[in-house]
């Protein structure tokens, strides 16, 4: 309730908050996270807690009256329709060059994510995060991520065999042919679980297209993970549909300002709590944007110049090759990745095979590719306007597009394929306008010290994809579970 005091508070449900969470409970602490989207516990009406891929309802999207599909184009035609206004779990937040995909609830993006659970190859972590000691990341904290996280690969065998993966094995055909190394991603997903939707004993979630509005069954979502053993130490309280808008000194302590809404979007009321620490922990994007904020209005003056700076969308860019009528890639395709071309080292990509889970056969081959972009932008805060806004333009897209096409203009040459044309737009080959991997504003070691503290204010932390100075290499929330894993541990350690 308003007024309330507490020991540690924790802005965001996602990776981050999730790890700091467990670890400051198991260390005694009491802990009350605060999550703006929603619980994400109750069936609706259809029983089901979310929604499918291919019938987007009021669940699906961020307080928006009409969807916003990553794809929002098949064969040539729009494919968004309107929606009711509601907290759904997918935010596609728009900047004036690039619109950001994130999830909201309980849980954070790890509704609405693929799970590909990646961990950056060693010898390209130096460049991921320079100030960070590789022996302790790979000794220590990447296998303890990975052992919470809960990762696994699919069984080999059975991917040979199985029909959801005949667009994997298109994909990998057409990658050797053309010499590319070939690698099966892990990924969060049961795929004990994966194997029954095929086999059609159980409920089926990956099988049934479900991906980008929550997975109803089969992915270790955070909520099946961290958060549950952080709920089974009984120091950890969780508030959603609430939204941190403030964060003041306090004489020794802060008083944070939170927004009770309800599933319209509208204030329900607004309350104060004061916390001795408080763990930013609202993604790349919600924390940059509160702490740019509160600097600029005078709330956090001495956070210090690098807030706001060092944004980048993970190299991100999608493409579809047109596959000859040879090569059908199913008409069932489990929405949950399994693998990719790795050919980061020639300066190409790490390229996922991704499914088109349309329930119908496309020949098309579809890739989301993570490069080496250079560019990074900074968020700042417009005072007329009272909003963040974020310098990200459109063009600087071309980096990823040219190192994309390093390696897919060589399969289309061997196979005698084209791209795709009709997947983002008419007549658009790139997927060029979206991230769903935003990373930085208040970057390790520049923003905040070696260990998240931002320092002018003794017990306030940065502890998510903020950190991370805007490429990974690979998908990027191992390597965010990893990096509070290890900064959690120190701040527990040293501070408390
Ligand atoms: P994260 O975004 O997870 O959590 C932040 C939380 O804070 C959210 O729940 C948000 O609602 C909340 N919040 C924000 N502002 C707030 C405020 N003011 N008050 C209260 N709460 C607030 N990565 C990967 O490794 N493999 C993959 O396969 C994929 N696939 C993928 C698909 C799609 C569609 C998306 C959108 C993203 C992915 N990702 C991914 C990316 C991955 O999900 C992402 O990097 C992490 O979720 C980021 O973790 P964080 O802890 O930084 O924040």
């Amino acid at each position: 309730g308003s007024g309330a005091h507490v020991a540690a508070l924790v802005i965001g449900t996602g990776y981050g908050g999730s790890v700091a969470a467990l670890r400051l409970a198991q260390a005694g602490v009491d802990v009350h996270m605060i999550e703006m989207g929603k619980a994400w516990d109750t069936p609706g009406a259809d029983g089901k807690i979310f929604c499918n891929t291919r019938e987007p309802d009021y669940r699906s999207y961020w307080l928006r009256t009409r969807t916003k599909a990553p794809l929002n184009y098949f064969l040539g035609f729009p494919i968004d329709r309107d929606i009711p206004r509601h907290t759904g779990v997918l935010d596609a937040e728009e900047f004036a060059g690039i619109t950001v995909y994130q999830g909201r609830g309980v849980g954070g993006g790890s509704l609405v994510n693929g799970g590909m659970a990646v961990t950056p190859k060693r010898e390209n972590f130096p460049a991921v995060l320079p100030s960070v000691d590789p022996a302790e990341m790979y000794g220590v904290y990447y296998p303890r991520a990975n052992a919470g996280l809960g990762v696994a690969t699919v069984d080999p065998a059975w991917f040979e065999t199985t029909a959801c993966y005949q667009y994997a094995r298109v994909g990998r055909k057409h990658a050797q042919r053309s010499g590319f190394p070939f690698v099966f991603v892990p990924d969060v997903y049961d795929w004990d679980y994966m194997e029954q939707e095929a086999a059609g004993s159980v409920p089926q979630s990956a099988l049934a297209g479900e991906i980008l509005y929550g997975n109803n069954y089969g992915k270790k979502s955070l909520q099946k993970t961290y958060l549950a053993r952080a709920a089974a130490t009984g120091r950890v309280t969780i508030s959603p549909l609430h939204r941190v808008t403030s964060v003041a000194p306090a004489g020794g302590s802060y008083t944070v300002t939170i927004e009770q809404i309800d599933t319209t979007g509208a204030v329900v009321t607004t309350k104060t709590v004061t916390a001795d620490r408080v763990f930013f922990a609202a993604g790349s994007v919600g924390t940059s944007k509160l702490l740019v904020k509160l600097k600029a209005t005078g709330v956090l003056p001495a956070l210090n110049g690098e807030v706001g700076k060092g944004w980048g969308d993970n190299g991100n860019v999608m493409c579809g090759r047109a596959n000859h009528l040879w090569d059908p890639t199913g008409k069932l395709q489990s929405a949950i990745p399994c693998c990719g071309i790795d050919n980061w080292t020639a300066g190409g990509a790490f390229a996922e095979v991704a499914p088109l889970p349309t329930g119908i056969e496309t020949y098309a081959s579809f890739y989301l590719s993570i490069t080496d972009n250079p560019n990074r932008a900074r968020f700042s805060w417009n005072a007329s306007a009272g909003r963040v806004e974020l310098s990200w333009q459109t063009a600087w897209k071309q980096p990823s597009i040219d190192m994309a096409k390093s390696i897919f203009d060589k399969i289309n040459a061997k196979e005698g394929t084209i791209y795709r044309t009709d997947l983002f737009g008419v007549y658009k080959i790139w997927g060029d306008h979206l991230t769903y991997h935003p990373l930085g504003g208040a970057v390790l070691n520049k923003a905040t010290d070696n260990y998240g503290r931002l320092t002018a204010y003794p017990g306030l932390y940065v502890i998510d994809g903020a950190l991370i100075p805007g490429n990974t290499t690979v998908n990027p929330f191992v390597t965010i579970t990893a990096l509070a894993e290890r900064n959690i541990e120190h701040i527990i350690a040293a501070d408390l």
